[in-house]
Order: structure tokens, then C-alpha cells, then sequence
């Protein structure tokens, strides 16, 4: 099934979009539900949506509904410069009023395996989401995320053998000459299960990743992880022009 493609002319406009798809998904889940589930991920392309959600007050964010978990993480203090923490942390959570026990961080003090092992808990501990049984993945309402020009996803690389994981959550070793090496990072059992799965995409670079996925008819895309990501109900990617090459 081919995503949704919104083009948007550049990276401002493409975050403006994405930033009230936010406040739409968690309007909408908050209505129905009591509560958003929101998962983010790292990468440089985040970090313009959560300075808009920051910024724009307007768009009426229920951030005290919104319980944040990280599609991945590199295995760094949370302080580090390449933490995916930090940089949400830098860009949205110091400026908004989200209660800390809402920001379900990825503990990566504990180590890679034991971060992974906790955060498949953490996952489980969803409220209310539990009710089909103990291993059974969570249902996010939006996922973002982003796409590797190698065509990788979170940390789930083409390749690895973790694409094809039962568990919820896996310790990953980035290939060669990506850095840095160790992440956690959920499976596609968490990535295909929730509501809307949403990806940022901005920068020539990532055109003929974009390209060979839209344009793929007969599946020789599938491989990548990217390709193997469906929401339950929506897979949208925004792109903006430069990543876009019609
Ligand atoms: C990470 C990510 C990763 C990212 C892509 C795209 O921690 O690196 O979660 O999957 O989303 O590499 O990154 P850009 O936003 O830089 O395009």
C-alpha cells in the first residue's frame, strides 16, 4: 500500500503542516480517549517541528493529555549532543508545560540490552492499551519518523535481522560509518501499530530514497525499512520539494 504524500515547498512549511497534523491527531485522540500517544524520533529534521509546536500557541496542543515516547535513541547520556532526548528536550519540552512523568525516555544509562529490555516494559506499561494480552504492541495515535537516505527507519536498518523481530523494543548496532553505534530502537511490531504512521522528510539527499520507494511497482523497494512501515489507519509522508522529485 502506497503512503500519502503531502509535498510542501520547504522545511518551514513542511514543519508547519506537521506541527498542526500534531495538534489535529492529539485533538482528535483526546476527544476519544482521554489521552494522546505521541512517538517521536531523532535526526535533524525534528528538531523544526518541535520548535513550531513550541512556538505556536494557536494550535491549542492538550500537552497535559500527551504521554511522549521516542521511536529510538543512541546510547549516550540524555545530556549528550546526540541524544534524540536532548534535542526534543532542547527544542519542545523545555518550552512547553508536559508533566515529566509524561516523557517516557529511552533509559540508556542502563545500557543498550537493558535499555531495550526496559523500554519493551515501559511500552507494555501503556495504560488501558494492555488489554489483548502481555506482549501484544501498543497503539500509538501518531508515530513520526524519519527516513535514512539508505532507506532506514528509527534505528531498523536494511538488513538487520531486527526488521523481523518479535520483540516490541531491540539494542541495535548502527552499520559501519554511522554513528553513534549503539541505539535501541522499536521493532516494526510498534511502527505498524499505531494509528498514524507519519514520516519528516526534507533535503535533496533523501530524493532518490524517496523516489525509488514512490516509484517502486514491483515491490523491489520492499526491503527497506521505510517501505515496511503502515500505520493501522494512515501512512502519510511529508516531504518537502527538494526531497521530492515528482
Ligand atoms: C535517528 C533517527 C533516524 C532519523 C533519520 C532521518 O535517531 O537518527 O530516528 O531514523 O529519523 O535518519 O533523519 P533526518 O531527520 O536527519 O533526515
Amino acid at each position: 500500500m502506497k503512503p500519502e504524500v503531502r509535498v510542501h515547498a520547504d522545511v518551514d512549511e513542511l514543519s508547519r503542516a506537521a506541527a498542526r497534523w500534531t495538534a489535529l491527531c492529539a485533538r482528535q485522540a483526546v476527544s476519544a480517549r482521554g489521552r494522546f500517544f505521541l512517538m517521536i524520533s531523532g535526526g535533524t529534521t525534528p528538531a523544526h517541528l518541535f520548535d513550531t509546536l513550541a512556538q505556536k500557541a494557536g494550535l491549542a496542543m492538550p500537552w497535559d493529555k500527551t504521554e511522549i515516547y521516542w521511536a529510538d535513541e543512541r546510547v549516550v547520556p540524555p545530556t549528550d549532543p546526540s541524544s534524540n532526548f536532548r534535542l526534543a528536550q532542547e527544542h519542545l519540552f523545555s518550552r512547553v508545560s508536559v508533566p515529566e512523568a509524561q516523557l517516557h525516555r529511552i533509559q540508556t544509562e542502563l545500557g543498550p540490552s537493558a535499555a531495550a529490555y526496559t523500554y519493551r516494559d515501559e511500552l507494555l506499561r501503556i495504560s488501558g492499551l494492555q488489554a489483548r494480552g502481555a506482549d501484544q504492541p501498543p497503539v500509538f495515535d501518531l508515530i513520526w519518523l524519519g527516513i535514512g537516505k539508505d532507506g532506514h527507519t528509527a534505528s531498523l536498518f536494511p538488513g538487520s535481522a531486527d526488521l523481523d523481530s518479535p520483540e516490541l523494543a531491540v539494542a541495535v548496532r548502527a552499520p559501519a560509518g554511522v554513528a553513534p553505534t549503539d541505539r535501541v530502537s522499536v521493532t516494526l511490531n510498534v511502527l505498524n501499530n499505531a494509528r498514524c504512521a507519519a514520516f519528516l522528510v526534507s533535503g535533496a539527499d533523501k530524493r532518490d530514497v524517496v523516489g525509488r520507494i514512490l516509484a517502486d511497482e514491483k515491490g523491489r523497494a520492499s526491503e527497506l525499512p521505510v517501505a515496511r512501515v503502515h500505520g493501522l489507519e494512515q501512512t502519510i509522508w511529508f516531504v518537502d520539494r527538494a526531497a521530492f522529485a515528482g
